[in-house]
């Protein structure tokens, strides 16, 4: 049997950056071929040669054996090759139906045709989504639904999913892997991206590795372990992923007294102490970012108190949070997080002008510059050099220069929204260590997590919740993935348990 597609040799540079070099990648039908990878090995651009959206330098593509060049999206998609990318491209201000026809809108629009073609689609994936509901209220899982069904609506072969649970909840991401293996046993073929390997491992018939734009291996995920093939990954075995702790507590640091803010957070109080590393767990959307941003001034609370260093915390903004002395790390890095047109060193500098600046405040361009390249090295940051524009980062690369802003950042708390998120498993491990530094260094820093793993692994403490409340702590000797889940899934008394969906 030939595969449906075929790369044989294929090279993409951009400027001086090697970004892929000399690739061979091939997808059968109705397989799931994973690719892995750090942050800046190439996995995004090898996919959009196979979309259309880059032209490689050099190589070539076969379809059903058949030589093709792709200028441009229409014509991989008239194979029936689609691409789902890492940041999602869904059009806000549409409906639902509008986005999944979009590429094929009929000359004459039928809305009601389509908006029952769109129902029907969405609900073949198992969901249940208002078709004619504007994308702009959808969740993350909500619109990856959107993207496959958007797919669907032509004739589909292969598609290609970048990271497609990366913002997905655990139970949303399990939905989403049912979906692919429902295409799979269709007879599509897919290309999955992912920094999960647990996911890689449960869905992959094979598995290939790029190291720095080369194909390592491809493999089959009964022939190798989690081990070998993070080894494969980052070129160096990673034995412990979480530093150790050794929390020496100083004084209370933040008091959080009956937040509320209309139905998202409700009474929620805790503290956090100097050198502790508290999290908060619970499913998307249960108040979590909510309670991060009243804290930061970026929403203003309806009642309750805050107190930073036993004086009461009255920011109204931002930028006079940032004055109080506290970070944050949002969870959208795209929306919030960089300035993507501005250079790394920039960015980088932005939140911790005090540190490179001289004696009388000015910026000095030497202590700058060494700045960000200690930053730069010790989170493993790739790229041409610290003037590069962000926009040209890999995708985890960029997630790293919005960390790298914050983590010298001067100030007695952070917050840290889904640090992880994007960052490959080498990376991640240096982030963990960076975070028990800033503990060390006697900062109270809270971390908000969808990684149960990540939760356990890093914190003193876990504050679990769920629908606007506190609904649990736990304390290391009772961590489980269960105890997590469960407090999360928690209702109140009064109403009846039932999962969400
Ligand atoms: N448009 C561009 N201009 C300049 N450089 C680019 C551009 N797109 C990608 N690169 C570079 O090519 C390399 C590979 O990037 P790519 O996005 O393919 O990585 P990736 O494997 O998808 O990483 P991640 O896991 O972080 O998403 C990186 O060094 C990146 O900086
Ligand atoms: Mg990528």
């Amino acid at each position: 049997m030939n595969p449906f597609i075929a790369l044989t040799g294929i090279d993409k540079r951009f400027g001086g950056i090697h970004a892929i070099e000399g690739i061979d990648f091939d997808v059968f039908s109705g397989e799931v071929h994973a690719l892995v990878g750090e942050n800046g090995a190439g996995k995004s651009t090898l996919m959009r040669v196979i979309g259309g959206g880059h032209q490689p330098d050099a190589g070539t593509i076969h379809v059903e054996g058949r030589e093709m060049t792709f200028r441009d999206p229409h014509a991989s998609l008239a194979e029936g090759i689609a691409v789902i990318h890492q940041e999602t491209a869904l059009a806000p201000d549409l409906s639902i139906a509008e986005n999944v026809f979009l590429g094929a809108m009929p000359a004459v629009i039928d809305w009601r045709t389509l908006r029952e073609k769109a129902r029907v689609l969405i609900a073949s994936l198992g969901f249940d989504i208002d078709p004619a509901a504007l994308v702009e209220h959808m969740s993350a899982a909500q619109c990856q639904v959107i993207e496959i069904a958007k797919a669907l609506s032509g004739s589909l072969k292969l598609l290609v999913l970048d990271e497609p649970t990366a913002a997905l909840a655990p139970s949303d991401a399990d939905r989403l892997l049912d979906i692919v293996r429902g295409l799979r046993s269709r007879g599509v073929g897919i290309v999955y991206i992912s920094h999960r390997l647990e996911e890689v491992f449960a869905i992959a018939d094979r598995i290939t590795v790029l190291k720095d734009g080369k194909r390592v291996d491809t493999v089959k995920p009964a022939d190798i372990t989690r081990d070998e093939l993070i080894r494969k990954m980052v070129g160096r075995p990673l034995s412990v992923l979480f530093p150790e702790r050794h929390a020496a507590l100083g004084d209370e640091i933040l008091k959080v007294s009956n937040l509320t803010r209309g139905d998202a957070v409700q009474n929620v109080s805790f503290t956090l102490r100097a050198g502790e590393v508290v999290g908060l767990g619970g499913l998307i959307g249960s108040g979590r970012t909510e309670v991060a941003r009243l804290i930061f001034g970026a929403d203003l609370r309806d009642s309750g108190t805050i107190e930073l260093k036993q004086k009461p915390l009255h920011v109204r903004s931002p930028m006079a949070a940032v004055r109080a002395g506290i970070g944050f790390v949002p969870e959208d890095r795209k929306g919030q997080g960089a300035v993507l047109s501005m250079p790394i060193r920039v960015n980088a500098t932005l939140a911790a002008l005090r540190s490179v600046s001289g004696p009388l405040g000015f910026l000095t361009f030497g202590r700058e510059r060494d700045y960000v390249k200690k930053l730069m090295e010790s989170l493993r940051i790739k790229a041409r050099s610290m003037d590069a524009d962000v926009s040209t980062l890999s995708g985890g690369n960029q997630q790293k220069v919005v960390l790298a802003k914050w983590f010298h950042a001067d100030g007695d708390l952070i917050i840290l929204d889904e640090p992880t998120r994007g960052v490959d498993v080498g990376a991640k491990a240096e982030i963990y260590t960076l975070i028990n530094q800033l503990a060390e260094r006697g900062k109270a820093v809270l971390v908000i997590s969808s990684e149960h793993q990540e939760l356990m692994g890093l914190c003193d403490r876990i504050l679990v919740m769920g629908e606007g409340r506190i609904r649990g702590q736990l304390e290391p000797h009772d961590y489980s993935e269960e105890r997590i889940l469960s407090l999360s899934l928690q209702r109140d008394a009064d109403e009846p348990a039932a999962l969400a969906h």
